[in-house]
């Protein structure tokens, strides 16, 4: 998209008319993965580990390196439903970001608790399922699974208490979270985070907590911040958090 366009989305989604946003659907294609339980895998590439197997019902995917978006693309919802009109429903699911990957020309491959849910019923679910791949539309919608605030998860890879790495596994707002930043002076001394891979953000040398935490969004120079310190002094592997940032 050249600056023209982008400005031109801008206009219309930020200022004028929102609910246009989400009226826009791109044409694509999807195909899924298999687990035992039809969830996601909690091996996903975002680093959202467990979180990532279970969250929106299961109703997860890999995506696109077009959707990826160097991981700031994790935890994205889309709308996705399949064009055949006989077979498909017609609001389709909504799922989130959890993987990368892309099977033939795919943008999307979804988890069978996410894709069994693309057929008008169980027998045109199971009919999309033997063809493999289906051509589908898709849109990004707020996520609307886990509350209305930005929740974030002390990633494994941590060791308390000089390397602190943080995945944000939860974002209502559709739009990418691009930086991460934290306070352990209630909002002064900020300390930037880097992306370490996925939805991971990471800092060797941590101060001491607890800390605040801010975030900024995609074409956004302001700063979100946590009403309160969000990450205890003992922070642990594996918390999960809710930032009170309501975005
Ligand atoms: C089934 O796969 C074929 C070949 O990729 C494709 O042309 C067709 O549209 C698919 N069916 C559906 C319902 O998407």
């Amino acid at each position: 998209m050249g600056f023209h366009s982008k400005y031109q989305v801008f206009l219309v989604c930020v200022l004028l008319l929102p609910a246009l946003c989400l009226s826009q659907f791109t044409d694509s294609r999807a195909t899924f993965y298999s687990t035992s339980d039809g969830s996601g895998t909690p091996t996903g590439a975002c680093g959202f580990g467990d979180y990532g197997r279970t969250e929106n019902s299961g109703r997860v995917a890999g995506v696109s390196d077009a959707l990826w978006r160097g991981g700031a693309g994790c935890g994205a919802c889309y709308q996705v439903r399949c064009k055949d009109t006989q077979l498909c429903s017609t609001d389709g699911v909504t799922i989130a970001a959890t993987d990368m990957g892309s099977g033939d020309r795919t943008d999307f491959v979804m988890s069978l608790n996410g894709f069994l849910r693309l057929g008008v019923n169980s027998a045109a679910s199971e009919q999309l399922r033997k063809n493999g791949t289906v051509d589908i539309q898709y849109r990004r919608v707020p996520c609307a699974f886990d509350g209305s605030n930005v929740k974030i998860k002390i990633h494994e890879n941590s060791r308390f208490p000089d390397y602190l790495a943080i995945a944000v596994i939860y974002v209502p707002r559709p739009n990418d979270v691009v930086s991460v930043q934290i306070s352990n002076n209630n909002g002064g001394n900020w300390s930037p985070l880097g992306r370490s891979f996925g939805a991971v953000f990471d800092l060797a040398n941590a101060p001491s907590g607890p800390f605040k935490v801010r975030v900024q969004f995609r074409g956004s120079q302001t700063w979100v911040e946590s009403p309160n310190n969000v990450i205890p002094a003992n922070w642990n592997v594996g918390a999960i958090y809710d930032s009170g940032i309501h975005a």
